[in-house]
C-alpha cells in the first residue's frame, strides 16, 4: 500500500479539474483572437476568472494569471520593489521563513538591483515576530518598498498574522504582498478582507493542474512586468493564456476542502507519532494548516528516515521539495 503524505509539495488532481481541463484541451482558439474560436476561449477564461475571484475574495480584474506560484511571487516582489525604488524606497522586508520563491528573488534584488533586504524572524512557535516588524517600521517606514510575508508556512503549517502585518504597513502606506500558496482553500483567506496589495496562489496545491498560478494585484495598481510581449493580463504578464490550466484551476478552487476531516487525520497522526516514539515531538502551535504535521525525531538522519519511509511506501518530506 502506498501512502502519500506530501500534499504541501503537490496534490493529486481532483476529478472535476481533470474533466474541465480535458474538455478545454480539445478546444481551439487563442483567447486574444477576435474570431469565433478565439472568443470562445476568452469566454471560458473570463468565466473561470470570475469563479476564482469569488473564491479568493477579489475582483475578477485583480487576477493576473501566471505559470506558477513562483512566477507570481517574483512578479510581485520585483515589481513592487521597482515601483518603490522609483520613489526612493529600496528596502525589501520579508519574513525569515519564506519559501525560496521569495527568498531567492529577494537575494537577486540585493545582488542586481541595489535592494537592502531585511528578514524578520519568528517566535519559538514559528509565528512572525510582529513587534520586530513594528519596530523596524517605526524607524524606516519611508525607505520600505514592499513587505512580503507568507500566509502560512509550507513546512510547519503555522498560519501567520497577516492582518496585523497589513495594519502596521497600511498606517505608513507600505504595500504588502502575501504568499498564500499553502493557505488557499485550506484556511480562511480573503484578499479584500485582508486589504492586501498582492497575493500569490498556485493551482497544484489544491487539486488543480501544475503550471498555473495567480497573482492577485490590487485594482488600479500597475507594476513593471517581468515578461514583455503581447500585453496580456494588464501588460504585467504577457503570454498566451493557458485556457485548459485556467479552467482546471477554477474547477479545483470551486471544490470544498475537507478541513475538518483532514484536521482530524492530522491530530490522529501527531498523537500516534508521539505515542509510538516517545522521543519524538510535534512542532508548531497556535493556528495551523489542517494538513501539515511537522515532527522532530531526535537522533535520526532525515534523509535516511525518508528513504526508510519510502521503502515502506510512505511519501513524506523533510522540508520544502524545492
Ligand atoms: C509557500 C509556497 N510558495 C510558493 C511555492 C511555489 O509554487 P509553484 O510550485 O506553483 O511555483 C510553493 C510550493 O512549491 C510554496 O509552498
Amino acid at each position: 500500500m502506498s501512502i502519500y503524505l506530501d500534499h504541501a509539495a503537490t496534490t493529486p488532481m481532483i476529478e472535476d479539474a481533470i474533466a474541465a481541463m480535458s474538455a478545454q484541451m480539445v478546444a481551439l482558439g487563442n483567447p486574444s483572437s477576435l474570431h469565433t474560436p478565439g472568443r470562445a476561449s476568452r469566454k471560458v477564461i473570463e468565466q473561470s476568472r470570475e469563479s476564482l475571484a469569488a473564491e479568493i475574495g477579489c475582483a475578477p480584474s485583480e487576477i493576473i494569471f501566471t505559470a506558477s506560484g513562483t512566477e507570481a511571487n517574483n512578479t510581485a516582489l520585483k515589481g513592487l520593489y521597482w515601483k518603490g525604488r522609483s520613489v526612493g524606497r529600496n528596502v525589501v522586508v520579508i519574513s525569515a521563513i519564506e519559501h525560496h520563491a521569495i527568498l531567492d528573488p529577494a537575494q537577486w534584488l540585493v545582488d542586481h538591483e541595489g535592494a537592502e533586504v531585511i528578514l524578520i524572524g519568528t517566535t519559538n512557535e514559528g509565528v512572525l515576530d510582529i513587534s520586530k516588524l513594528e519596530e523596524l517600521i517605526s524607524r524606516r517606514a519611508d525607505e520600505i518598498a514592499v513587505i512580503s510575508v507568507m500566509h502560512s508556512n509550507n513546512e510547519t503549517g503555522v498560519v501567520q498574522p497577516i492582518a496585523e502585518v497589513v495594519a502596521v504597513a497600511n498606517a505608513h502606506s507600505i504595500p504588502v504582498h502575501c504568499d498564500g500558496v499553502q493557505s488557499f482553500k485550506k484556511v480562511p483567506l480573503s484578499f479584500s478582507d485582508l486589504q492586501l496589495t498582492a497575493l500569490s496562489l498556485s493551482a497544484h496545491k489544491i487539486g488543480g493542474p501544475l503550471g498555473i498560478g495567480i497573482l492577485v494585484l490590487k485594482r488600479g495598481l500597475e507594476i513593471p512586468a517581468l515578461l514583455h510581449g503581447g500585453g496580456q493580463e494588464r501588460e504585467i504578464r504577457s503570454g498566451t493564456l493557458n485556457a485548459p490550466a485556467i479552467v482546471g484551476f477554477a474547477a479545483a478552487a470551486r471544490a470544498d476542502y475537507p478541513s475538518a476531516q483532514v484536521k482530524q487525520l492530522r491530530e490522529e497522526l501527531a498523537a500516534g507519532i508521539v505515542r509510538v516514539i516517545p522521543d519524538a515531538y510535534i512542532n508548531g502551535s497556535g493556528e495551523l494548516l489542517p494538513g501539515i504535521v511537522n515532527a522532530t525525531f531526535p537522533g535520526t538522519e532525515s534523509d535516511t528516515l525518508l528513504l526508510l519511509f519510502d521503502g515502506q511506501g510512505i511519501a513524506a518530506s523533510t522540508g520544502s521539495a524545492c
